[in-house]
């Protein structure tokens, strides 16, 4: 018989996920019940008015894809590329690169625009890509975790509705931690996972999308077999190649009506219902406030060691910061270090960052104060250990010092 399970006490402060705010953890462990059970529709209906207020926007069709943040991605671009459509993908990091692969498998026709990772798009840029290009959508990170960058994003949806085109936005590294208003800044379809800014598991992945959005996924509604009545409209657009992630299907699921679909991932649902209480007992303002703050200090403790900070800082995203690994010291090296002496997590990085940076985030339940002085004297200590020369206390008194 394996042993009872009994994960250790770590800190997760890499790029996510991060520790569950434990009110999560105790909704998950609720009892289940039917997904046609009105008890449970009532839940259905309160998490997509809370998701209302997350996303800060009054779209009806505001749901959770069962699965983790890449399933909302796949669910959002598998309902709106149609073959053929002409999809700009902006990549200034590997998110970007995800996007237009899934965007690809749609049977998109991808115009794929790269940037050097540690920046992000001048508007312009954007500006005239679309109107050469003139794609039918958008698809662009917030925030890119793996560079820790965000995309200003308010002239690119001003720019897409010029042009007529839609703008899905990925938001699975911001939503929660950073502004984002789904409505003023006119973005039409954005998703997320809960398991950064959100403070919870990975596993459920809030969407939301406007009447634009609405409209082009309902052109392809085909509803399966064996459900459809004579009396629901069809659409006579190409059917969508996914039967899990059929938007038009699962919005169908989460309407009055409740056509089945998918059986609901009941405690997914508990656990994304109790982060979007716990952000919004917090209020908005004062969740992007801590994130900065967090930010603020973590990032003068690493300056005060003497390390680098990764990237136009101008754009770094406020949860989470990548750092230069010091000449000669191995980055492996000091994240086993960092786990195995002080049970603490920071990240790794992809592709050309590779060994190159860290990644450390403060976000959601671990945006605390004692979270980012612990990281901050460990990193040191562990530093120290690998015979590179850090200003001892230096760190932590920067750190406090902001928060002070
Ligand atoms: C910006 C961004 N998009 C998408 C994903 C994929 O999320 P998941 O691993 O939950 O599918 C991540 C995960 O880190 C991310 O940071």
């Amino acid at each position: 018989m394996v042993d009872d399970l009994n994960p250790a006490p770590r800190l997760l402060m890499g790029p996510g996920p991060i520790n569950a705010d434990p009110r999560v953890l105790r909704a998950m462990s609720a009892q289940l019940l039917g997904q046609f059970d009105p008890q449970f529709r009532g839940y259905m209906r309160e998490v997509s008015e809370l998701y209302r207020g997350v996303f800060q926007t009054k779209n009806r069709r505001t749901l959770l894809v069962d699965g983790t943040a890449r399933a909302a991605i796949e669910a959002a671009l598998a309902s709106l590329i149609e073959p053929g459509d002409r999809v700009l993908v902006p990549i200034f990091g590997r998110f970007g690169h995800l996007k237009a692969e899934i965007a690809r498998r749609c049977g998109g026709e991808v115009v794929a625009l790269e940037r050097e990772w540690g920046s992000v798009f001048a508007e312009e840029e954007l500006e005239k890509a679309v109107r050469q290009h003139k794609p039918r959508l958008v698809a662009v990170s917030h925030g890119d975790t793996s560079t820790t960058m965000a995309q200003p994003l308010t002239e690119l949806a001003t720019i897409c509705r010029a042009h007529d085109a839609l703008l899905y936005v990925d938001a699975t590294a911001t939503l929660g931690g950073v502004d984002l208003p789904v409505d003023s800044w006119n973005l039409d379809v954005v998703s997320a996972g809960l398991q950064k800014c959100l403070g919870g598991p990975s596993g459920s992945a809030p969407l939301t999308l406007n009447g634009r959005a609405e409209k082009r996924v309902l052109r392809r509604r085909h509803t399966e077999q064996g459900l459809r009545t004579k009396d629901d409209p069809q659409g006579d657009g190409p059917i969508i190649r996914s039967n899990y992630f059929d938007l038009a299907m699962i919005m169908d699921y989460w309407s009055e009506r409740a056509l089945n679909h998918h059986t609901e991932a009941t405690s997914m649902l508990y656990a994304a219902r109790e982060c979007a209480r716990i952000l919004l007992q917090e209020g908005l303002a004062k969740s992007f406030a801590r994130h900065a703050l967090a930010s603020k200090a973590l990032t003068a403790g690493l300056s005060a060691m003497g390390l680098g900070l990764f990237g136009d800082q101008k754009y770094k995203m406020p949860n989470v910061t990548g750092v230069y690994v010091p000449e000669g010291v191995n980055a492996d090296r000091v994240r086993r270090a960092m786990l195995e002496h002080f049970n603490i997590e920071i990240g790794t990085s992809f592709g050309p960052l590779h060994g190159r940076i860290w990644r450390i985030g403060t976000m959601g339940y671990n945006a605390r104060q004692d979270a980012v002085l612990t990281t901050l004297a460990a990193l040191e200590a562990v530093l120290s250990q690998e015979k590179h020369k850090v200003p001892r206390g230096a760190a932590v008194d920067a750190a406090l010092s902001v928060y002070r």
